[in-house]
């Protein structure tokens, strides 16, 4: 028997629901810039947060009141301008808009039956995608969850071709067969890359990394020669543009048209780095990247668009179609006219990521984005100058990009001594709580690597961050 009574109550609820967050939404947006990047307390506020499952549940409102509560208490402000760990971007208006309005439509963009207008904009925003970073029409894309997904499809369709190659269909008969795929990098690769091939029966510990140095830089002549070793043989190339710790670049170039005198799939990582495309003062670092055979660009990096969002870009769309390809009498075939992104991508069920980044794309354009990268650029060489000038600070890269390495330095200490008390810097940063900031290793040595990708961060956030590192060092 249907129980009427909870489609009323349910109604009734989020009417009052709908004034509620009213309220409080202007608010919590509108204070993005002032609350603190981590809760110092944060700890201590959440030991007592886990609880019994409540039989029968407090209502929506005070839910939502003690959502608040705790986010405010305890969350951390990863979209506010004092946010400089790993590589975070924050949300534009237009995209933050966007992405609210995904989730009250609560749209499906698994295929076009279900959401016309979200699969649309998928594929009118990955074409925008395309053109700003010069990537051929003909490829075809696909939106995912970040750049470790967007490095899956990719690899996933060089794993279809490298297959092909040895007259397997992996998809079908799996890698059992097969012999090892010859990976080829630099010491600059990602971790989600090593992963990606983890998890894909590719494996990781045998990626031949031609490195130049304890930083990882490329090692050509290596490459070139380990390039001739393969004798033909099929082989993946990965090609790092943009790496995590200084923002550098593998020479894209170079590395491509050598690559191509071989049978090599060449994907390129560019998650944030490739949208050096956007700006002339820095677009020579992704030169030649139309040759590759696929992309990675992260949206919630330097698009600025909310969490989760990123890109992958494969040359042929017939091998990502083979990699990903399921079927069921009740599915839409991947070559239908009414498109199915299900079928050329990992996910079946898929939020409407493309609202936000349609959005963005349509409210500032080509040149929206060019203002926000060179901002970021602006902001990294104005603190890199700052640390520059500043006795006890010692600059480690000269930015090419939007992440500044440095350390602090008192001098008369050993490299040993001064990773140590970087170290126990980075946790005093991050107990502190006005800017969330990681550590890394630059070689040997631990340093800090603010990474600059918010449209919200201004000269004063980061004059201030100098000032809190050597306010708590001196500590
Ligand atoms: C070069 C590169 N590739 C891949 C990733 C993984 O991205 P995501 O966290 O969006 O999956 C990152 C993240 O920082 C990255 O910088």
């Amino acid at each position: 028997m249907v129980q009427p009574e909870l489609g009323q109550e349910f109604r009734a609820e989020l009417d009052d629901l709908v004034q509620q967050l009213a309220k409080v939404l202007p608010d919590v947006i509108r204070r993005t810039d002032d609350r603190i990047a981590l809760q110092p307390d944060a700890a201590s506020v959440l030991s007592n947060f886990r609880e019994p499952l409540p039989l029968q549940g407090c209502g929506a409102e005070k839910a939502i009141e003690r959502l608040l509560e705790l986010n405010e208490t305890a969350g951390g402000n990863t979209s506010g301008p004092k946010c400089f760990h790993f590589v975070i971007g924050g949300s534009t208006p237009a995209a933050l808009a966007a992405d609210l309005l995904a989730t009250a439509y609560d749209a499906i963009t698994y295929t076009w039956v279900l959401s016309p207008t979200g699969v649309e904009m998928e594929m009118q925003a990955l074409d925008w995608l395309k053109e700003i970073f010069e990537l051929p029409k003909s490829w075809t894309g696909v939106m995912v969850t970040g750049a470790s997904m967007a490095n899956f499809v990719c690899i996933a369709a060089a794993r279809q071709w490298w297959g092909e190659q040895h007259g397997l269909d992996v998809s079908e008969t799996g890698l059992a067969c097969a012999p090892q795929m010859p990976v080829l990098t630099s010491g600059f690769v990602h971790a989600s890359t090593l992963k990606v091939l983890a998890v894909q029966g590719i494996g990781r510990s045998h990626v031949q990394r031609f490195t130049l140095d304890d930083f990882g830089r490329l090692d050509l002549d290596a490459f070139a020669a380990g390039l001739d070793a393969l004798a033909g043989e099929p082989a993946l190339v990965i090609v790092n543009a943009g790496e995590v710790n200084a923002g550098e670049f593998d020479p894209v170039r170079e590395m491509i048209e050598l690559a191509r005198q071989h049978n090599c799939w060449i994907h390129v990582d560019g998650a944030f780095g490739l949208f050096a495309k956007v700006s002339p003062r820095i677009a020579h670092f992704v030169d030649g990247v139309e040759q590759a055979d696929s992309a990675t660009v992260d949206g919630h990096k330097w698009l600025n668009v909310p969490y989760d969002s990123g890109y992958a870009f494969v040359r042929d769309y017939r091998l990502m179609a083979r990699a990903f390809r399921y079927s069921a009498d009740y599915l839409p075939d991947e070559n239908s006219d009414r498109p199915t992104f299900g079928a050329i991508g990992p996910e079946s069920s898929r939020r409407a990521r493309s609202f936000a980044v349609w959005a963005t794309l349509k409210a500032y354009g080509r040149e929206g984005q060019r203002r926000l990268v060179e901002h970021c650029l602006d902001i990294a060489a104005h603190f890199a100058e700052r640390v520059r000038a500043t006795e006890c600070l010692e600059l480690l890269n000269d930015p090419q990009l939007n992440i500044v390495a440095f350390r602090y330095n008192p001098g008369g200490l050993s490299d040993a001594q001064l990773n140590e008390l970087n170290e126990q810097l980075g946790e005093a940063v991050l107990a502190d709580g006005r800017f969330l900031v990681g550590t890394s290793k630059m070689g040997a040595r631990t340093i800090f690597r603010p990474a600059f990708s918010n449209w919200r961060t201004r000269q004063q956030d980061v004059d201030e961050f100098a000032d809190v590192i050597l306010e708590l060092a001196n500590r």
